[in-house]
């Protein structure tokens, strides 16, 4: 082939790219053009397998013209290719776009479960008092739980609270009193103490205003001169807070090994304000919590000298509290993990 014959072929080589490149519409018409004009068998190829038999003094001319040949081809071929990468670009820019203009999705905010609302409120109130909060784990050894709690191996006073057994030594609470315990065994004999205690309890309990599971809030404090009438304040002061100013407070004489003396304490009915209804079981009053001084039993079995310090203490139940404020029929609704009961609690 001399140059000029060559030449023809190279235009007419680029002529025919020129045409098909123009009816290259996908990837792979794309490969397509791309094996026939530059590829192993195309005619660039064989051109370039030809040089050899070109004379010497053509090859330079020659080797220029194939040059520029394999230049515009690969030209048409890049061209095409960036030209197609954009048309898939917009097409997913077209496919994949936001319209600002739609709601956004909603995100529900869950609400405070009414347990947990009573937790933060009691809190609340006695960190107002200066109290601290203590907490112990719900897997409680029954040293900590009964006996330095002034309830003896065999005491009857265990019946007063049938408790799920781990093993020998290791219960799950039936109270939060054993966090005196543990605070107690912290202070190592100094006062003052000044704790709250919330936390879950577990009983062999099972009806509509009690669970095996339910929550109670313990108070400890202890000082030189921590005397009854204070005890009587503190509670009166919480369930006014909790119930509303215009609540009377009473209190009964009762029992616990840990408390002598021991008060319960009622509330006058908030439904009927004392005339007597279901809720109070008509007799105007609503009992609420245990409470009482501390046993000089539990200062010297907890390393206090009962000489030099006194103190009191009480338990309030969690539930027992949200089920009244609340007007909860059921305990159990609680713990049923329905989300449909704590939303009516939501605080708008
Ligand atoms: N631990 C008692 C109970 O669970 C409540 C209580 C606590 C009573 C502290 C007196 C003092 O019933």
């Amino acid at each position: 082939m001399n140059l000029e014959e060559f030449k023809k072929k190279s235009e007419e080589e680029i002529a025919l790219a020129q045409k098909e490149v123009d009816d290259v519409k996908d990837e792979n018409s794309l490969n397509l053009f791309k094996g026939k004009f530059l590829g192993k068998n195309s005619n660039l190829t064989s051109f370039f397998a030809s040089m050899k038999t070109v004379p010497n003094e053509e090859k330079k001319d020659f080797g220029i013209l194939l040059t520029n040949l394999k230049t515009k081809l690969n030209a048409f071929f890049q061209k095409k290719e960036e030209e197609l990468k954009q048309i898939a670009l917009n097409h997913r820019l077209e496919k994949e776009r936001v319209d600002i203009t739609l709601p956004g999705y909603q995100k529900e905010l869950g609400s405070k479960h009414p347990f947990y609302a009573i937790v933060d409120d009691v809190t609340d109130f006695f960190l107002g008092l200066g109290y601290d909060v203590a907490e112990g784990p719900d897997v409680e050894s029954d040293e900590n739980n009964f006996e330095l709690m002034n309830i003896p191996k065999d005491h009857p006073a265990r019946d007063m609270q049938d408790s799920f057994s781990i093993d020998e030594t290791t219960i799950l609470r039936s109270h939060t009193s054993c966090v005196q315990a543990r605070v107690m065994a912290v202070a190592k004999g100094q006062g003052p103490i000044k704790v709250i205690c919330p936390g879950k309890v577990y009983r062999r309990d099972n009806d509509a205003t009690h669970s095996h599971q339910f929550g109670q809030i313990e108070g400890l404090v202890i000082s030189e001169d921590a005397t009854f009438a204070n005890l009587l304040e503190t509670l009166t002061l919480l369930l006014r807070h909790l119930f509303g100013d215009k609540r009377e407070v009473r209190f009964r004489p009762s029992f616990f090994p840990f408390t002598e003396p021991s008060v319960e304490a009622d509330i006058s009915c908030f439904e009927c304000n004392g005339k007597g209804c279901s809720l109070c079981k008509h007799t105007g009053w609503i009992e609420i919590l245990g409470s009482g001084m501390v046993n000089p039993n539990v200062l010297r079995l907890n390393g206090f000298d009962d000489k030099k310090y006194k103190g009191f203490a009480f338990g309030i139940g969690i539930d027992r509290v949200a089920m009244l404020k609340y007007g909860i029929d059921d305990i159990k609704r609680f713990y049923a993990n329905d989300v449909n009961f704590i939303d009516q609690f939501r605080k708008e």
